[in-house]
């Protein structure tokens, strides 16, 4: 990568500075090239800054829309439409299940409820250690396997509340 010209941003957003790494604006740039237009780079751009950040600032917001040359309130748009940009730090590993009709039928309260006495946080907050996040979702896509519980990228189905300790126990 040392030979590819990379693009000098500065980014000023009053009371703090952000430069984005070499290779989140390498990235970012590379996406652009691949679209006629820059707003359909802006999810791509979320995620590159998200891997590498953990989650989003709003300055990082402010130098994803200089780079694209968006507005920032458009950016902000999408990254707070979208369950899986996060706007704020999270842990390392993030709980997320499903508060819709059929996973609420079929008993997901008492799977939250098991979760937060274990955990000791509600849902939108981390453990004190940083390794769970607890997030509610609406709909996982997995209605039929119901109630239904996201461990990162790993789904688990038919999910009771006794096999909760047991889940968490793996990460
Ligand atoms: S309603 Fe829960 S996965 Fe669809």
């Amino acid at each position: 990568m040392s030979n590819k010209k990379i693009p000098i941003y500065v980014f000023n957003n009053n009371e703090s500075k952000i430069v984005l790494s070499d290779e989140e604006i390498y990235a970012i740039e590379t996406e652009k090239k691949k679209y006629a237009h820059a707003r359909a780079v802006v999810i791509e751009a979320l995620k590159i800054v998200q891997k590498k950040r953990g989650w989003i600032s709003d300055q990082a917001i402010f130098a994803i829309s200089k780079i694209l040359k968006i507005s920032i309130s458009d950016i902000e748009g999408i990254a707070t439409f979208y369950s899986q940009i996060f706007r704020q730090p999270v842990g390392k590993h993030i709980i997320r299940y499903c508060d819709s009709v059929v996973c609420y039928i079929n008993g997901y309260e008492s799977i939250v409820k098991e979760i937060t006495k274990i955990l000791k946080i509600q849902p939108g907050e981390t453990t004190e250690d940083g390794i769970f996040t607890l997030l509610p979702v609406c709909c996982l896509g997995n209605c039929d396997k119901s109630p239904t519980l996201m461990i990162n990228n790993k789904t688990y189905n038919c999910v009771k509340s006794n096999q909760i300790q047991f889940l968490l126990e793996k990460y």
